[in-house]
């Protein structure tokens, strides 16, 4: 008997020291294989050493439920597209959302006997905060989703008072806590139900506010939140492996979050209360000065053979016609001639965090030439050459002269500060952010209309005749 608790006890540390592993080797490119191999095998031995636990019955029903969640699990996994990774990320935290409020209740309803009254008090506490944490994130989750996968209108839902509601709802929420947990007169079942309600529409409403341009953040913080309710969940099933696992997914989310907000220079709770730090100034925006031109592919590549130094700025354009692979070639035959070529990533770049990285490391674009925007920025007056594939927002001078923009304040990659850009995408449609994009309109920019792919595969003929 004891000798099984300790080994289980031994078999969650390990589990544990594997997921810290997993994190830390997920921090850089050349590591992050290995960091999600640690991950995989940190999860193997929690899910074994749980299923043999003591206390758990009904194995072979544990068993037929992990076959068919594994199955779903491979074939939507292999069946996703890489540009529909966010959306598929949101959803899966909506399921840890909805875990978190099953296994709430769950504990509510199944009878305890507990040591002491203060022990009853805090199961109780950790029963409402999960149900609460995991129905705000199992809502949330799900606009996300709708939103990123274009259901639901990406711009903001912020109607006057909106915020004083939101508030108003935490209220009442915390004011029932307290009569859940003092084990008012008021019967507990009815309580969590009612709270349950408005922690789902507190879910909805908070990521209903939240514009497109925002979304990123929205993504890493819905990370965490399904982290914490992981985490309060390991606390209702007193499961330490949960706790600690919770926590670190819960704290992890909570920094890229931060580091997202830096990246876009937004204030982290301007974006999660959608106030008015994110709104845009009003006023008429200034009109779109100078001629748009467009070169085509013979004009691009002799521009390409004069330049020494040449950036590529990646974006979501890229991600959708997979145009990696042809860029790779195209840097390759750049590289044989004695150029320079670098790639500028921005941190928001495309649909999730290190989209840009994971699609050119699968094209085995070496990892030194991959530089972050601060890095660019620096030299890019110097730079000959800037092909913008598939990119816009990032790119967007507005970011930083027009407060009227949606964008405005977030760094970009100043690409029209380079001799020549070329600017590779089908038409003059905006970017996520829905703002007009005036470096189509400078002087040194020209335009490359069609799919990214098809122009790089193109390019890369001519090249190489
Ligand atoms: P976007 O601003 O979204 O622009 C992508 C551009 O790609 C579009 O203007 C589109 O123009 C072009 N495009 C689409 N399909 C193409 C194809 N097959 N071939 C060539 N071009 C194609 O992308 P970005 O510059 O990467 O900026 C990312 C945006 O997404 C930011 O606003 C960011 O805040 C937001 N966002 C980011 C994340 C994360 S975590 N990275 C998450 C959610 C939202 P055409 O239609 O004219 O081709």
């Amino acid at each position: 008997m004891r000798i099984a608790e300790e080994l289980q006890t031994a078999a969650y540390l390990f589990a544990s020291i594997l997921f810290i592993l997993s994190l830390s080797g997920l921090s850089s490119q050349t590591t992050a294989k290995r960091g999600v191999l640690y991950g995989i095998a940190g999860m193997i031995i929690a899910v074994v050493a749980t299923i043999l636990g003591q206390e758990v019955q009904g194995h072979i029903y544990i068993l037929i439920a992990i076959l068919i969640a594994s199955i779903i699990g491979v074939v939507v996994a292999r069946k996703v597209e890489m540009t529909a990774m966010p959306q598929l990320v949101a959803i899966l935290h909506s399921f840890v959302g909805l875990a978190a409020v099953l296994v709430g209740i769950g504990s509510f309803v199944d009878y305890t006997e507990f040591s002491s009254n203060a022990a009853q008090t805090i199961h109780l506490v950790e029963v409402y905060i999960g149900v609460f944490i995991g129905a705000v994130t199992f809502t949330g989750s799900i606009v996300a989703w709708g939103k990123l996968e274009g259901k639901i209108a990406s711009k903001p839902w912020n109607f006057k008072g909106l915020q004083s509601l939101n508030l108003m709802i935490f209220i009442l929420i915390t004011f029932l806590g307290i009569l859940f947990c003092s084990k008012s007169v008021l019967d507990g079942g009815l309580i969590i139900g009612i709270m349950s309600v408005l922690s789902c529409f507190l879910g909805v409403s908070l990521v209903m506010a939240i514009g497109g341009g925002d979304m990123p953040v929205v993504v890493s913080m819905l990370n965490s939140y399904s982290g914490w309710a992981a985490a309060a969940a390991g606390f209702m099933l007193s499961n330490d492996l949960l706790i600690v696992t919770g926590a670190l997914v819960g704290s992890s989310g909570a920094i890229l979050s931060i580091h997202m907000c830096e990246a876009m220079n937004r204030s982290f709770f301007s974006v999660i209360f959608a106030s008015g730090a994110t709104k845009p100034q009003s006023g008429s925006k200034a009109a779109l000065e100078g001629e748009v031109t467009s070169v085509d592919h013979e004009n691009v590549v002799a521009h390409l053979k004069i330049a020494n130094s040449v950036v590529i700025v990646p974006g979501y354009g890229m991600a959708v016609s997979k145009a990696q692979y042809p860029i790779y070639q195209l840097t390759q035959l750049l590289r044989d001639q004695g150029k320079q070529v670098r790639f500028a990533i921005h941190p928001v770049a495309g649909r999730l965090p290190g989209h840009m990285n994971v699609l050119l490391a699968e094209a085995n674009v070496p990892y030194d030439i991959v530089c972050d925007m601060d890095e660019i920025n620096q030299d890019i007056t110097e730079t000959d050459m800037v092909m913008v594939v598939g990119a816009n927002d990032v790119v967007n001078p507005s970011a930083q002269d027009d407060p009227t923009s949606s964008i405005y304040g977030m760094p970009v990659i100043e690409a029209w500060k380079a001799k020549r850009v070329i600017v590779m995408k089908r038409s003059m449609s905006t970017g996520y952010a829905g703002e007009d994009n005036p470096l189509f309109y400078k002087s040194n920019v020209d335009m490359l209309y069609g799919d990214a792919k098809q122009s790089v595969e193109h390019l890369n003929a001519i090249f190489s005749r």
